[in-house]
């Protein structure tokens, strides 16, 4: 694709685009905010290398995408001066809580689940904690046409608590996150109804948008249906031809169209890796 004031080389033919030729923390113009917008919408995952942002332009930066998603209860870390940006840190000693080895998509057991993500890479180990990203766009394009037209409208439950009891370590997950959880938000959570092919809003494509983490029930089959029809789509979700990796530097910015995507986040360093982490506001699925 042509861009007039920025490059885009393109990491994998599914998904992933490193973009040259602009700096994050200078102004950017509305071209070239539109060309940002569409490698986006083309390459699903972007990244901009070498950049040295401060927490407020990360933010502003962010919002040109759209309204920022207020986070104040999200179990990650929070910045008292900056309360949009979820604070990532980890090292062996101080491992992820909840989100490492399982394949999402960002607030899925919502009702609107987030449009996007920036996040940003303040210090890196020299090996290991790469970010894999899955375009559902093409995992949906490389199913059979009829495992499209059996699947196309059909409705699945996404629950945010769906792998809670099995992978969330709750020695790691700080007091008052877990009283929060046991209190207020499980007792009145109910699991999000979403299309299992959604319609990128923008694009028009369809694309597979179900996740090994947060899809628990397809709608209108049966126990054993909806598990082993699900089970086969997980699977084809983890063909590596519909992937981009992403070996992080310190300094990257990255940038996810969270709406027909999947990602899994590495757990196998054990140096200090600390990224922030800003999510834009979605709308409902469909
Ligand atoms: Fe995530």
């Amino acid at each position: 694709m042509d861009y007039g004031s920025i490059s885009v080389n393109n990491m994998a033919p599914a998904c992933g685009g490193i973009v040259d030729g602009v700096d994050l923390a200078g102004e950017i113009t509305n071209q070239q905010f539109d060309e940002i917008h569409r490698a986006l919408l083309d390459r699903t995952v972007i990244i901009f290398r070498d950049q040295k942002l401060s927490e407020q332009q990360q933010i502003s930066f962010s919002r040109r995408f759209g309204e920022i998603q207020p986070s104040a209860v999200s179990g990650f870390e929070k910045n008292e001066n900056f309360p949009e940006i979820d604070i990532l840190e980890y090292d062996s000693n101080n491992p992820p809580h909840v989100t490492s080895e399982l394949w999402h998509t960002d607030f899925v057991g919502r009702e609107k689940p987030s449009m996007g993500t920036t996040l940003y890479a303040r210090d890196i180990p020299p090996e290991g904690g790469d970010t894999i990203w899955v375009s559902g766009i093409s995992a949906y394009e490389g199913l059979s046409i009829r495992m499209k037209t059996y699947i196309d409208g059909l409705w699945a439950f996404n629950d945010a608590y769906k792998n809670y009891n099995e992978q969330m370590r709750p020695e790691l997950v700080k007091k008052e996150y877990q009283n929060h959880l046991q209190k207020n938000e499980r007792a009145e959570y109910s699991p999000a109804l979403h299309p299992v092919v959604r319609t990128h809003p923008e694009t028009g494509k369809k694309g597979l948008f179900i996740n090994e983490s947060m899809t628990s029930f397809v709608k209108g089959l049966s126990r054993r249906e909806s598990d082993y029809l699900l089970h086969y789509l997980f699977d084809h979700l983890r063909t590596p031809e519909f992937q981009y990796r992403h070996k992080w530097r310190t300094n990257d910015l990255a940038v996810w169209d969270n709406r027909v995507s999947l990602h899994y986040a590495q757990f196998d360093y054990t140096e200090h890796r600390l990224m922030h982490r800003v999510v834009i506001k979605g709308d409902i699925p469909a």
